[in-house]
């Protein structure tokens, strides 16, 4: 299988195990490489430490990206976006997954598998994978007071 070069580590609670299956489909497809990091079972688990698990993989720059899932994506948005470096969006939009890459540089997407439906979340998945941050100065000064 050929990759295209990028990482991307996914995390998810109990309420995502089923949910995040069609995203991993798409990724291997699509020649990312998965870090897969849990959980991988329908058992109830804690949404933070996964969060975190993503977060860690992004600033030791294991991932470049990540992908966050709880039943609504607020609760491991809040506990990912807690480690510095890490600038993850909960996104239930098109629109807003293309700002948050385009203004935000968002390196984490969060979603919710309570929420929207696994057709929804891969369409949402590819977009912000493939929309680059602006170059425009402005976004970039206020992006780097993030950091
Ligand atoms: C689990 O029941 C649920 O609380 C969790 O997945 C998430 O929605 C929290 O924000």
């Amino acid at each position: 299988m050929k990759t295209n070069g990028l990482v991307v580590a996914i995390g998810n609670d109990h309420t995502a195990y089923e949910f995040k299956q069609p995203i991993i489909k798409f990724l291997h497809t699509e020649g990312y490489q998965i870090l897969d990091l849990g959980t991988n079972s329908s058992e109830p688990v804690d949404y933070p430490n996964f969060g975190f698990n993503v977060a860690n993989a992004i600033v030791s720059k294991k991932a470049d990206f990540g992908i966050v899932i709880c039943g609504t994506g607020i609760g491991i948005s809040i506990a990912t976006n807690r480690i510095n470096g890490v600038r993850c969006a909960l996104c239930y939009e098109e629109e807003i997954v293309r700002l948050a890459r385009l203004h935000n540089d968002a390196n984490v997407l969060a979603l919710g598998a309570r929420i929207i439906s696994d057709y929804k979340a891969v369409e949402l998945v590819k977009l912000f994978l493939n929309t680059k941050t602006s170059d425009e100065k402005r976004h970039q000064l206020r992006v780097a007071k993030l950091k």
